[in-house]
């Protein structure tokens, strides 16, 4: 058992917290949200992910999980505060690094006895470096500590699972024996650890996710060519995926990636790449393909339909992706503003971002279900791939819409099907 802080409790802070306290240890979870804390201490989670409620429950009512908005309280007894506060995009495409250094400067002031400092936020390589310098600067005494990076590759939707089984665990030091003091915390994940240098372990969570963001734009590349040569996408990414050189995940073509994570890390290594005079090609490609993607809809739906202007287009799945409130960087976004642009009436249905999108997008009428907001409609988007849209009764569908016009943005319905129904059916790459 270890006395742990954890700084933010978003997406990443909260599941960290959680899962540590869940696996013996004693959290201390902080937030300068102070609705967020006064929330979580009456049992209010401020996101949605699967599976986290209860086990947030389980971990405060046996006394190991505590909620708090001050340092003094968090930083009181702990052996290791993890930092898990925000690093959004600047207008220059670099990483907003205000939260962390907020963070890091409270961490300063009020760490009382050794501590080790855990990076978790995907920071800039150099930030470890830098800490360890803010630390030094705003310390009121010399208290000795370690910084080491501890990228986290969880997945919203899927965080708790990805949390406790890793594929692996990266942890980057200028100190080996604070590495390895971490790697012991992760000792029962039983994954494989990567002890290495901060630079390095900062380098391998942008590498892994523009990497990934890089396999998504290439087979929506591959999608575009399949479409006009005749070929299959699912059947194409299947085949490729048998090859474990290549590997079956993260090849469902689509409308793109988007989410609070890889549009601004595939811009901000870029960024890195232009800072230290080298040229991101490559990332440049992988981000121009995405920003594309949502023009397809716009096409189709005027070609099918003529002039946009008081057409009612549904919206099916507002997330980012499935099993997720999070809205950041949401295809449904780019969507509601191109079609709100040609005067269309765009109503849209998500399971659980509902919410969030009516807040971020008053131009959007939000409907209570997938066959409300299809009512009458003049075509339906599906942008996100929730199961419930997966197995709705086409036929009621059909007879509900003015036109049946289906833009199906995850491929989730069989073509053939779709014609017999006689829909006016697009896929992705089919
Ligand atoms: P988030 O926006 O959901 O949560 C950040 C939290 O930090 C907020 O609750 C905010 O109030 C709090 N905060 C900001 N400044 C603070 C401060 N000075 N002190 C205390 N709390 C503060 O963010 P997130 O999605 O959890 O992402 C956190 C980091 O983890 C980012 O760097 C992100 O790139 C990275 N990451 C995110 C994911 C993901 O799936 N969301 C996965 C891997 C890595
Ligand atoms: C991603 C990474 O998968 C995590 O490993 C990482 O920790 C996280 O970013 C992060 O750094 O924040 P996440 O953004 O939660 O996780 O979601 P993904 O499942 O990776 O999906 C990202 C986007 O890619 C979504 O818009 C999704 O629809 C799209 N996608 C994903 C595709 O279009 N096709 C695919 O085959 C997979």
């Amino acid at each position: 058992m270890k006395n742990i802080s954890v700084i933010g409790v978003g997406y990443v802070g909260l599941v960290t917290s959680t899962c540590f306290a869940d696996l013996g240890n004693n959290v201390i979870a902080l937030d300068i949200n102070k609705e967020r804390v006064a929330n979580l201490k009456k049992g209010i989670l401020p996101i949605y992910e699967p599976g986290l409620e209860e086990v947030v429950e389980r971990n405060v009512e046996a006394g190991r999980l505590h909620f708090t908005s001050s340092y003094d309280e968090a930083l009181r007894d702990a052996e290791f505060v993890f930092i898990a506060v925000g690093t959004p995009e600047k207008k220059d495409g670099g990483a907003d690094l205000q939260y962390v250094e907020s963070a890091v400067r409270e961490i300063a002031k009020n760490m009382t006895r050794e501590l080790i400092i855990i990076n978790k936020s995907t920071v800039p390589v150099g930030t470890g470096d830098w800490v360890a310098e803010t630390i030094k600067k705003y310390q009121s005494k010399d208290i000795p500590f370690s910084v080491v990076s501890c990228p986290e590759f969880l997945r919203e939707g899927s965080a708790i699972a990805d949390f406790t089984n890793p594929a692996r665990t990266v942890l980057g030091s200028a100190k080996k024996s604070a590495a390895e003091k971490v790697a012991h915390l992760h000792l029962p994940l039983r994954a494989p650890i990567i002890i290495t240098d901060l630079r390095t372990a900062e380098m391998i969570k942008y590498a892994s996710n523009a990497f990934l963001a890089t396999k998504i734009s290439f087979i929506n590349e591959v999608a575009d060519i399949c479409e006009a040569l005749g070929a299959d996408i699912k059947e194409v990414a299947v085949g490729m995926g048998y090859d474990p050189r290549i590997g079956k995940a993260f090849l469902d073509a689509g409308l793109g990636w988007g989410g609070s994570c890889f549009p601004k890390d595939v811009k901000a290594l870029a960024y890195m790449a232009k800072q230290n005079q080298t040229h991101p090609q490559m990332l440049n490609s992988v981000m121009e393909i995405n920003a594309d993607r949502s023009n397809k809809v716009v096409d189709f739906l005027e070609d099918k339909l003529g002039d946009l202007s008081g057409k009612k287009i549904a919206l099916l799945g507002l997330a980012f992706k499935p099993n997720t409130d999070d809205m950041r960087e949401a295809v449904s976004i780019k969507l509601v503003d191109a079609l709100s642009a040609k005067g269309a009436a765009v109503h849209g249905y998500d399971p659980v971002a509902q919410d969030v999108a009516a807040k971020l997008l008053p131009d959007l009428a939000i409907e209570k279900d997938a066959y409300s907001a299809l009512d009458q409609a003049n075509a339906v988007v599906i942008v996100t791939e929730w199961n419930e849209f997966k197995q709705l009764n086409l036929e009621k569908i059909k007879k509900l819409m003015i036109s049946p016009v289906i833009f199906d943005g995850r491929n989730i319905y069989d073509p053939e099907q779709m014609a017999r129904l006689g829909f006016a059916y697009k896929s992705i790459g089919r």
